[in-house]
Parts: C-alpha cells; structure tokens; sequence
C-alpha cells in the first residue's frame, strides 16, 4: 500500500474512533500541549485526565504557572511521580516567560533546550501544538510502527529504524491527527498482549467487490504474531532496596520530616527520615548509627508490617522504626521540619510516604 494510503486510512479511522481526552477539547495550544505530554510521560491517561484539568484550572498559562511557587507545584503534582518533571516544569514556564516572552518556540531544536523538554516532547509540540512535521516517538508508536513493518531490530536501541519509517508516514496536512491516530491506536488496538487486528486499519482491507476481508499492510499481523513486536532484549530483574524509616515524635507530638536532596528519585520532596536504601537489609546495629538526631533519650518501637513501594529501577522494602524523644535533641538533620500530623497534607508528600504514614496510623 502506498504510504500516502496508509496515512489516510489511519487517518479517517483517527476521526472516527479517537478518544475524548481533555486535552483534546481544551484548545492545543503550546502550553496545554507541553503540559499534557509532560503528565503523560511516565504516568497513565486516566491518572492524568483529572489531574491536567486541575493543573489547568490553576495555572492556566504560562505566565501564571511561572508565577507560581515551586512548593505549590510540587504539591499540585503529588501522587503523578517522577517528581524532577514538576521541577522542570517550573523552571520551563520560567524561562518561556523571561526569555521568550511567554512565547513557546515553534522549533524542535529551541524546544529542546528547555527544562525537561527532550526529542519527544519537542516533537509531540511541533506536530500537536503547530500542526508542522515531525516524528515523536513513543512506546506506543514504537509498537505499532514495528508490527506494522515487521522491524527485527530491538527496542528501544532500535528507535532510529521506527523514526526512519515515521517520517515517510507523517503526512503534511494533520501532523497532528496523524501522530495521536498512531498513539490511539497503539493503545486501543495494536495493544502490547492481545491485538485486535481485524479493528485496525492497517490489519485488514475491506474487497472493493464483494466486501470480503484481504490481508491488509501490517507485516506482523500477516506473519501471524503480532504480539512478538517490537523486538525485546530481556529484561534485567528489579533488585530490591531495604530501608528503615525513623518516625521521630517529640513532646509536641510533632514528626520529624525532611526534604529530599534536589537532585534525583524524589528529588525536592519531603520524607520521613531513613537510613540508606540499598540492597543489603538493615542489622539493628547499622540503623541506630543512622538515626537523624542525637543527644535525645530516646524509645524504640518497631511499627508492625513493612511499606513496599516500586519505582523505575527497583522495589522498595521499608521498615519502621517509631521513636518518642523524652528531650529535645542536641543536634537534628539540617532541613528537619517538624510537623503535626494535621499538617501532612500541606507536605509534598510522595506516595512512598503516604504509605509509611498510613502503616503508622493503622498499627
Ligand atoms: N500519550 C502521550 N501523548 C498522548 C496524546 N497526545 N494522546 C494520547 N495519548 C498520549
């Protein structure tokens, strides 16, 4: 089939069976397209759907988002994860304001000097936001670009060969359209475990005289396993991490939280303090040379059960260690925020620290 045939039929079946998605009805300005593709990055449609009309509700421009203040976003985002994109975000609406003129550029390459803006979202604006060319590449496309070519070489090293294929797609009318048809499509149809091939444009063509089904374009489908496309490496097992958290209360009946170092997991948000997490468990030795204060009396109790969490690159297995400090101590963590439990929601929280504080509150 000819690759502007393809591009149109994905096309009319984009019109007919898209999904209603919010930032789809709000106008796709640069602003609301970067938003909703910055949420979607690691985070699922329907955890995004509510949390995008919220975010727009409450900053609904640039300029108001630059305005804001950097807690507020942080608090805003909890519970969407990956919390360096909240950071970045911010910082992005900073600069499209003060060196741009609240202004987002309309070319990839400028695009992609900005906080947290890399190859893909750069090109999800371009082709979404200013209707022009170009090939952002997804874990959706990446599927349905290599099942319906048939591509051997492994993802995602292999994303070279999906973008080369797109570009020969991409029409120059509805960029757009076209590029959200793929991601639509790849979600609804060209799913990862059960495609649904006679559903897909490219699965199948309709016979011009007797309406009988022919093989259509998709090379995977037509050699009969879909589903092992795209090529994988195997994956490396998740390794586990242990940490004990301190669940400090003073007389006050305050506890002590913190804020995370800038830089990296959970960068900037605030924890209940721990020792390290790694992949060796905790001797009882080994924690109580990590507790956060000192000079204190101090009573130990273990909270019964443990907090499990996943991130990325490894579980998380968290112990907790609940302690009333009799004095006030001599020396704390520098960044210690003492806080009474009322107040946790106005904490940016992690959903890793929820869950600690929720064991506490059931124990
Ligand atoms: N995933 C990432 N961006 C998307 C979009 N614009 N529409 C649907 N799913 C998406």
């Amino acid at each position: 089939m000819k690759n502007s045939n393809l591009s149109k039929s994905l096309l009319i079946w984009y019109d007919s069976n898209k999904r209603d998605l919010p930032w789809r009805s709000t106008k796709a300005t640069p602003y609301n397209v970067w938003l909703s593709e910055v949420m979607l990055q690691q985070t699922t449609v329907v955890t995004v759907i509510p949390r995008y009309t919220s975010f727009l509700e409450r900053w609904p421009d640039v300029r108001a988002l630059a305005g804001a203040s950097i807690d507020d976003v942080l608090h805003e985002w909890q519970g969407l994860g990956y919390y360096a994109r909240a950071r970045n975000l911010h910082r992005c609406a900073r600069v499209v304001v003060e060196q741009y003129g609240g202004v987002f550029p309309d070319d990839e390459a400028a695009l992609k000097t900005l906080p947290g803006i890399g190859d893909y979202t750069a090109a999800a604006i371009v082709a979404i936001a200013f209707g022009n060319f170009s090939t952002p590449v997804d874990g959706n496309i990446i599927r349905v670009i290599s099942r319906l070519e048939g591509l051997e070489q492994v993802m995602p090293a292999g994303k070279g060969a999906v973008r080369m294929r797109m570009a020969e797609l991409v029409p120059a009318k509805r960029p757009g359209d076209f590029v959200q048809g793929l991601m639509d499509l790849g979600s609804m149809v060209c799913t990862v475990r059960k495609p649904d091939c006679p559903a897909c444009p490219w699965g199948s063509t309709r016979g011009s005289t007797r309406g009988s089904a022919r093989a259509g374009p998709c090379r995977a489908r037509a050699g009969g396993k879909p589903q092992s496309y795209p090529r994988k490496a195997a994956k490396k097992p998740r390794p586990t991490r242990y940490g004990v958290i301190f669940w400090l209360v003073d007389q006050a009946g305050r506890v002590m939280t913190r804020r995370r170092d800038e830089t990296g997991l959970l960068g900037g948000m605030m924890e209940f303090p721990s020792t390290p997490w790694r992949e060796q468990d905790w001797t009882h030795e080994d924690v109580l040379s990590n507790v956060p204060v000192a000079g204190a009396g101090l009573d130990w109790q273990d909270v019964p059960g443990t907090v499990r969490h996943t991130f990325t690159h490894f579980h998380l297995e968290l112990r907790i260690l609940k302690g009333h400090l009799s004095s006030m101590p001599e020396t704390a963590h520098d960044h210690a925020i003492w806080s009474v439990p009322h107040d946790f929601v106005d904490l940016a929280l992690p959903t890793v620290m929820k869950k600690v504080a929720k064991l506490v509150y059931s124990s």
